[in-house]
């Protein structure tokens, strides 16, 4: 097992396929930023061949899990053809959408091999969806089509992501627990995170998970579930016959058990969310004579090196361990 410096092991890949999004939640992307409008060159992105190479060295390297992000997954072209190859790894395969296009994909994306799938999901009312999901033509009804689709599909329980923002969307809580409860599914609500260093960050808009439960309970008891892995970031509670998860990301960091590493469309290896991209894996991909032997090398140098562990170092020194420069966008990394 490969371990980092802080003994976690690399178990979880993000691999995002496009930096594009038909979507421009002010959170991640915001409208008029510049990383809303410039994308990556058709050939600084990695071919699904070299997606493919880069997946089977991480699998040799321990990792079992594989999740699809963004920007916004289903934008890449033929994702299915993808994922029909990933599938030969015999990992755990799942991705990360906004779910809109999900009426056209989930099926095909279901025969290809895909295991699980996660929707966005921050609001039911109109006015609100739009004010956190900036997404004109769409609609919330959109993305419960696109939900709709998946459980025809065959995937039975999925997990719905719903960033709250205090005096946004928090008031929309109560409505996506009723329109879930009696579900499988597992509606997840996350803290809203200062990554990137577009999306204009303050402390008063998160709604601290604790302050959310106080809240709920008022409505109902929260009676905690198992965790089913050390490395799942959300804690889950059965809440009014739904499930729910809470993601604490700014209020109680999980850095100690992170097992994930991310790469960006381009070939960007990242250790951390917030940190800065490690080594650029493209050139060994396009230039080397042993690109499968020089890959696994580097991804494990640089694993056994990390160290990163942001949130927690920010929640204890309450400021920004990193230069803002040199951190990437959530919409290159995925979540
Ligand atoms: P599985 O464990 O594969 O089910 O997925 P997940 O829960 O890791 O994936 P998902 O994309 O649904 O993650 C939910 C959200 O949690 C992300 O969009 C991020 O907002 C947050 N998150 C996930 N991983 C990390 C992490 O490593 N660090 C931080 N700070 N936040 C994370
Ligand atoms: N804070 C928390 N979660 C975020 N996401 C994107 N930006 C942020 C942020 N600033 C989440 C979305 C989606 C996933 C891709 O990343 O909700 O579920
Ligand atoms: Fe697109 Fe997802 Fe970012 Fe929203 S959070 S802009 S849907 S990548
Ligand atoms: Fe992992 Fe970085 Fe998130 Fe901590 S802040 S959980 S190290 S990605």
């Amino acid at each position: 097992m490969l371990l980092d410096r802080l003994g976690r092991p690399l178990s979880d890949l993000r691999l995002s396929v496009t930096d594009r999004c038909n979507f421009r939640c002010p959170y991640c992307m915001p409208r008029g930023a510049p990383g809303s409008s410039s994308f990556l060159p058709r050939k600084e992105i990695l071919s699904f061949e070299e997606l493919t190479l880069v997946a089977r060295v991480f699998r040799e390297l321990g990792v079992r899990k594989i999740r699809l992000t963004g920007g916004e997954p289903l934008l890449r072209r033929d994702l299915p053809r993808l994922v029909e190859r990933l599938r030969a790894l015999d990992v755990e395969l799942a991705l990360t959408t906004n779910g809109v296009l999900l009426p056209r994909f989930a099926r095909e994306l279901r025969q290809a091999g895909l295991d699980r799938v996660t929707v966005s999901l921050d609001a039911l009312d109109g006015q609100v969806f739009q004010a956190m999901s900036d997404a004109p033509g769409f609609g919330p009804a959109d993305v419960l089509a696109g939900i709709e689709a998946a459980e025809r599909a065959g995937f039975t329980v999925l997990k719905i992501n719903c960033v709250v923002r205090r005096g946004v969307n928090d008031s929309e809580v109560p409505r996506l627990i009723e329109r879930f409860a009696h579900t499988p599914h597992v509606l997840r609500f996350i803290e809203y995170m200062d990554v990137g260093t577009q999306n204009g960050w303050r402390r008063s808009e998160v709604l601290p998970t604790a302050e959310l439960q106080r809240k709920l309970e008022e409505l109902g008891e929260l009676i905690p579930l198992p965790r089913e892995r050390a490395s799942d970031v959300a804690e889950e509670y059965q809440f009014r016959g739904a499930r729910l998860g809470f993601i604490s990301s700014v209020s109680a960091p999980f850095c100690g058990s992170c097992s994930r590493a991310r790469v960006a469309a381009d070939g960007g290896l990242f250790g951390c969310l917030f940190g800065p991209r490690l080594v650029d894996l493209k050139p060994i991909l396009r230039g080397s004579a042993d690109s499968e032997r020089e890959l696994a090398d580097t991804i494990a140098r640089y694993w056994r090196a990390r160290a990163d562990r942001y949130s927690e170092e920010r929640s204890k020194q309450r400021r920004l361990p990193l230069a803002w420069g040199a951190r990437a966008e959530m919409s290159r990394l995925g979540g």
